[in-house]
């Protein structure tokens, strides 16, 4: 099984970036847990971090055919980008939308995902630990779906 994880604009950033609300773990930490997990689980996993809506396009695209999961933070591109849903929608793979604050309780424009109708469903809230979650959530539809 291949997993691919996306993480949107400004998660480089994460450790530095308003650790009040997105705390002081790193990409590259979460991006350790996650290969060292899925190494765990003999899951093959892949992770890209971009700051332009195209190349996550790309990377969407790509991946049918080739992963049968896929992970994605869109970080503000959750908010607006018809280009990521599209591109979501328009394969076949499985996505899990995922954040590390709980973008409910944040500012009203937050509350919006334009990409949540078109993923398997939104983890948010926990920390770097959404994204854990979310594998745990990948397993569970890949595996299912092997039967
Ligand atoms: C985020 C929430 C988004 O609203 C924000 O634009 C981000 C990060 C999160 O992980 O909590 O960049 O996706």
């Amino acid at each position: 099984k291949k997993i691919l994880v996306l993480h949107g604009p400004n998660l480089n950033l994460l450790g530095k970036r308003e650790p009040h609300i997105y705390g002081s773990t790193t990409l590259d930490d979460i991006n350790e847990g996650l290969r060292k997990k899925c190494s765990e689980l003999g899951i093959l996993f892949e992770s890209v971090q971009s700051n332009y809506e195209g190349v996550l396009v790309d990377k969407i695209q790509a991946a049918d055919g080739d992963y049968n999961c896929i992970i994605i933070n869109a970080a503000a591109f959750t908010h607006y980008s018809i280009a990521l849903r599209d591109a979501l929608a328009a394969i076949r793979v499985p996505a899990i939308e995922v954040h590390l604050s709980n973008i409910h309780k944040r500012e009203e424009f937050r509350h919006h995902s334009v990409i949540a109708p078109v993923v398997v469903g939104q983890i948010c809230g926990f920390g770097s630990d959404s994204y854990f979650v979310a594998l745990e959530a990948a397993c569970r539809i890949m595996y299912r779906e092997a039967g």
